[in-house]
């Protein structure tokens, strides 16, 4: 694993999107994983930029986000796939076809899951995936005790989650639910980007990274992947 250790949010967040600007770069073509969450709008506001500079092109890039809200249609503010529109995809010149996410009102779990799993596997695999790490250690909406071996599935999410999340949802209620992607569709991307940022995040940052490797603390499992790049800011790096 490689650790790179920045001053700050923004400048955990430029470190980060010049690595997936190298991807780009490198393979115009490439399929990245997404991830929603207060850690990566600093990533995408400095690939924007980039953008708009004219240093990187994403008309030919596809990608797939790890989870959706069970229930959200894509319209609802409160969803990943607005989130993502809006800090993202409506910024850049990614075509939305090539934007992939599960379907928050597809109700039938099995076959949605199915449907997003099948789909990442006929693209041909994430080739970088970007994540945030939850304060409980969650990666994607994979709460503790989830299964290593679990590709995309339908979750109810921790009271913890939820909790957190709330800030997102101005008063209303969040959703109990969602559909992620696995631990073992996690896994299975050639390269693994994990941001982190804030004092809040330095313990469950020293269990996943420094502790043992356990279901308990889903994030650990990234110790056991090859090609992982931990980019956080002096706050959330201070126990490692
Ligand atoms: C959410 C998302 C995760 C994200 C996590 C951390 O629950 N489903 O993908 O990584 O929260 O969020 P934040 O970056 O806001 O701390």
């Amino acid at each position: 694993m490689r650790i790179y250790r920045a001053k700050d949010f923004s400048d955990m967040s430029r470190k980060a999107a010049n690595i997936l600007s190298a991807q780009v770069i490198l393979n115009p073509q490439c399929i990245l994983g997404l991830a929603t969450g207060a850690s990566p709008i600093g990533v995408y506001q400095q690939l924007i930029e980039w953008y708009q500079k004219g240093d990187i092109d994403f008309s030919e890039v596809k990608t797939m986000n790890l989870d959706e809200y069970r229930g959200l249609a894509a319209g609802n503010k409160h969803s990943y796939r607005y989130f993502m529109n809006q800090y993202f995809f409506g910024e850049i010149n990614i075509h939305p076809e090539n934007t992939y996410m599960p379907n928050g009102l597809e109700m039938d779990a099995e076959k949605e899951c199915r449907r997003y799993e099948d789909l990442i596997y006929r693209l041909g695999g994430i080739d970088m995936q970007l994540l945030g790490l939850g304060h409980n250690g969650h990666i994607g909406f994979n709460e503790p005790g989830a299964a290593f071996e679990a590709d995309t599935h339908g979750v109810a999410l921790s009271p913890s989650t939820r909790e957190a999340n709330r800030r997102f949802f101005d008063g209303e209620e969040a959703p109990r639910e969602a559909y992620t992607m696995g631990i073992k569709t996690i896994m299975r991307a050639r390269r693994i980007v994990v941001i982190v940022s804030g004092e809040s995040k330095a313990e469950i940052v020293q269990k996943a990274f420094l502790g043992p490797i356990t279901p308990e603390v889903p994030g650990s499992v990234l110790q056991l992947h090859n090609n992982v790049t931990l980019v956080g800011d002096e706050a959330a790096l201070r126990l490692i």
